[in-house]
């Protein structure tokens, strides 16, 4: 056996997933899987705060009371600078904000527009808040971005979404390798039950939930909190760089319409 296998049998082998001490930004944290991310790394013992467009008072979001909170548009390079400026030194960078703004449909139904704004939010706004969160990071940090199933299985009439999260996964890996030690991977999740799903009527946002546990493989619908659990295991696990973590209850292995 050599010395550093030796040493590794000296040190503690019950997974850590404990953030102490740490500080964590979320963009994006003010509501759904940003939140779950939030709570988790706050339960983790991180010091979290959470940035997005609105402003959400704790009085009447107390969801939010242990967070800090920032106003901030991920589509406005300025306003990131700005922010992390402001925020000065962090361990860790979660950005899972979800732009809505663009318009999609069939690829041949539509102008440019709505791809441009969409990919000018959800990718060149990942890419703004690694640029500037980078040099404020510590060497042991990391960097988590939010892509979604549909990244690896697209469906008609998604292939801006589709585009964009690939674009986004593929970011990871690549500042895996110019940022190192600093660690970057994506979560791409699966259904998963937040407000994002408001845009269909009640009955049918009850039927969806009913075909994901029914047809995905887990048999069961995503909570934010499936994705935090993801995102502390990223920012804990020290060896864990340029990878896509999929939470997604097995949503990819199968063929589904919502
Ligand atoms: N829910 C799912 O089933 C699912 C599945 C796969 C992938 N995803 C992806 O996961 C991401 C988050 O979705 P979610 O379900 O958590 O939706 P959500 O509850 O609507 O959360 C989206 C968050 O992004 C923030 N945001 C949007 N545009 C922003 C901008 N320009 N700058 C800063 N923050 C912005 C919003 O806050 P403000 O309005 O305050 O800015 C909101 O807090 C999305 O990219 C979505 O496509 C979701």
């Amino acid at each position: 056996m050599t010395k550093s296998q030796n040493e590794e049998l000296k040190r503690p082998h019950s997974p850590s997933y404990d953030l102490t001490g740490q500080r964590v930004v979320v963009v994006g944290g003010k509501t759904g899987i940003g939140l779950g991310m939030a709570l988790a790394a706050h339960a983790a013992g991180a010091r979290v705060t959470v940035a997005s467009r609105r402003s959400a008072p704790a009085t009447e979001h107390p969801e939010l009371a242990p967070f800090g909170q920032m106003v901030l548009d991920i589509s406005n390079e300025e306003a990131v600078r700005a922010a992390f400026n402001e925020i000065g030194s962090l361990d860790h960078l979660l950005v899972a904000a979800g732009p809505t703004d663009g318009s999609w449909g069939a690829f041949m139904d539509e102008d440019m527009r709505g791809v441009r704004s969409y990919a000018n939010s959800k990718f060149l706004g990942s890419w703004a808040c690694a640029r500037y969160a980078a040099p404020n990071l510590s060497s042991g940090g990391s960097i988590t971005f939010l892509t979604g199933g549909i990244a690896a299985r697209s469906k008609i009439g998604m292939t801006a979404v589709t585009s964009t999260f690939a674009a986004v996964e593929a970011l990871a890996r690549s500042l895996a390798l110019e940022l190192g030690p600093i660690r970057v991977n994506a979560i791409r999740p699966g259904f998963i039950d937040t407000d994002l799903w408001n845009f269909l009527s009640p009955t049918d946002a009850a039927d969806v939930r009913e075909k994901v546990r029914a047809n995905f493989p887990a048999r069961r619908i995503g909570y934010p909190s499936d994705v935090g659990h993801a995102a502390v295991f990223l920012m804990t696990n020290p060896f864990v760089t340029g990878t896509v973590l999929e939470v997604s209850g097995g949503e990819t292995l199968i063929n589904w319409q919502f």
